[in-house]
């Protein structure tokens, strides 16, 4: 109660206006080539991810999709290859399942291969709770600890490359935790669960592990970013009720714009060179952002990055 009414007091309504403000900016675009880097993207089968993958390709990258779904990823990959001729591959695992991601990550270190861009995209939303087999909240899990693990497994790596940017595609939707994570209830077994307030925790956990990987990151030629890929149409949400895929067809898709949005700005801040160097920041789609206050403490940071190593069985 003391840390919602702390961080409510430090709310600036003009980061409000500022958001507002930054969603009908106009994205910059970059048209630079990308020709044999590599890029590994979480959840390229569906929407933002797919569309990302693709756009890459289309600049001469080479593509490692993470996903859960072979068949798709098969199809995917070969899409890719046969659209851009460029490689493309894919790795398959379920976020759902802490081994799946530690599998992947083992399989990028085994590899040795160089990765210039590394894009946390894979996400859900769920109106319902779940309970993951490894006993977290399903989106927690997807969204946080799946970027969390690969990250720390390939942060040294990375490091010593020099040279790579790693992007969360995060959300505006961060702010639906405005009084903070709950740092004593990250499995929602205290409190009423609410879709919104579970997507908004999983969010502002990545922001706040930004935070820690920045800090190990710096002028290191690494750089780490988040970025609101805009409000598009994709498969999120699909999994919900009928209640719930009948307001998100006859309100929200009507109102949402290609994914292909989402797409270019992943290319610009993974590519342009206006971003080279520039770490630890949130993007709405590629306008720099302020934070709000619950999305910056470092306290809360630090805490969250000891209980994630501990839940994911890391050191
Ligand atoms: N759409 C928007 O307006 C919007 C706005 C802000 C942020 N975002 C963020 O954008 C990202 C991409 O979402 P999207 O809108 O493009 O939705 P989407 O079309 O549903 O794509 C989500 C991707 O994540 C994958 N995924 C879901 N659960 C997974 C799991 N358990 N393990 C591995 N992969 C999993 C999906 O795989 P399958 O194909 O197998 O389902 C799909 O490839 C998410 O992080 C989302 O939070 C979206």
């Amino acid at each position: 109660m003391i840390q919602s009414n702390k961080y409510l007091k430090e709310y600036k309504f003009k980061n409000i206006l500022e958001m507002l403000r930054n969603n009908r900016a106009t994205p910059k675009k970059c048209t630079d080539d990308f020709n044999d880097k590599l890029v590994v993207i979480t959840g390229a089968t569906s929407g933002i991810g797919y569309c990302t993958a693709r756009e890459y390709a289309s600049h001469g990258a080479n593509i490692i999709c993470i996903n859960r779904n072979e068949e798709k990823s098969k199809n995917v990959c070969e899409e890719i290859r046969r659209d851009f001729e460029v490689k493309c591959d894919y790795k398959v695992a379920d976020f759902t399942q802490i081994s799946d991601v530690k599998r992947a990550g083992r399989e990028l270190l085994e590899s040795k291969l160089n990765i210039d861009v590394l894009i946390h995209n894979a996400g859900v939303h769920s109106t319902k709770k779940i309970l993951t087999n490894d006993d977290n909240e399903l989106v927690f899990q997807v969204i946080y600890l799946g970027s969390f693990i690969l990250n720390y497994m390939l942060k040294d790596r990375l490091r010593a490359q020099e040279r790579a940017r790693i992007i969360f595609v995060n959300s505006e939707g961060y702010r639906f935790a405005i009084s903070g994570l709950k740092l004593d209830d990250l499995k929602w077994k205290k409190r009423r669960y609410t879709g919104l307030g579970s997507y908004g925790a999983a969010k502002t956990a990545q922001l706040l592990s930004m935070i820690e990987f920045n800090e190990y990151f710096i002028d290191s030629g690494v750089t780490i970013n988040a970025c609101h890929p805009g409000q598009v149409k994709t498969n999120i949400g699909e999994n919900n009720g009928r209640f719930y895929r009948f307001y998100k067809h006859h309100f929200v898709n009507r109102s949402s714009k290609s994914p292909q949005v989402s797409a270019d700005a992943l290319y610009y801040l993974g590519v342009s060179k206006d971003v080279e160097g520039v770490g630890g920041k949130f993007f709405n789609l590629t306008t720099e952002e302020e934070l709000a206050p619950h999305a910056l403490d470092k306290e809360v940071a630090e805490e969250l990055w000891k209980e994630s190593l501990r839940l994911v069985g890391l050191e």
